[in-house]
């Protein structure tokens, strides 16, 4: 992985899944309890999902770059350290299955 866009992303704490967990519990009414079970076919699966990538879309749903009218508010409260805890734990969930 490119080390610039590693500092550039300002992701200098690799997040605590257990305290993303307890921030999850907002996202889970949308996403499912671990980011597999989603409540619409157009709301994505967050299980197993790399967690720079998660990082990224709710930064870009908080700064607009990414629009969303129901992602939005919820990315809007954040903290960095929230997005990253909420990162550490759906990443760490078992999502689909890549072969690799
Ligand atoms: C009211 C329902 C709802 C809630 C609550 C919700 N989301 Fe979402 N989320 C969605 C929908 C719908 C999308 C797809 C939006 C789009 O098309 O960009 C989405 C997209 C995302 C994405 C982008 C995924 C991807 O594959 O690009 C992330 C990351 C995400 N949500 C994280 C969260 C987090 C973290 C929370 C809690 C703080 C949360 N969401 C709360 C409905 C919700």
């Amino acid at each position: 992985m490119c080390a610039a866009a590693w500092l550039a992303s300002g992701a200098a704490y690799a997040g605590n899944p257990s305290a993303g967990k307890e921030k999850s519990k907002t996202c889970a009414a949308c996403h499912g309890a671990d980011g597999n079970s989603p409540n619409t076919p157009d709301t994505p699966r967050l299980a197993g999902q790399h967690a720079d990538y998660l990082v990224k879309a709710l930064l870009a749903y908080q700064n607009g770059t990414r629009k969303n009218a129901i992602m939005a508010p919820m990315a809007k409260p954040l903290t960095l350290r929230d997005m990253e805890d909420l990162a550490a734990f759906y990443s760490r969930q078992q999502g689909l299955a890549t072969f690799r």
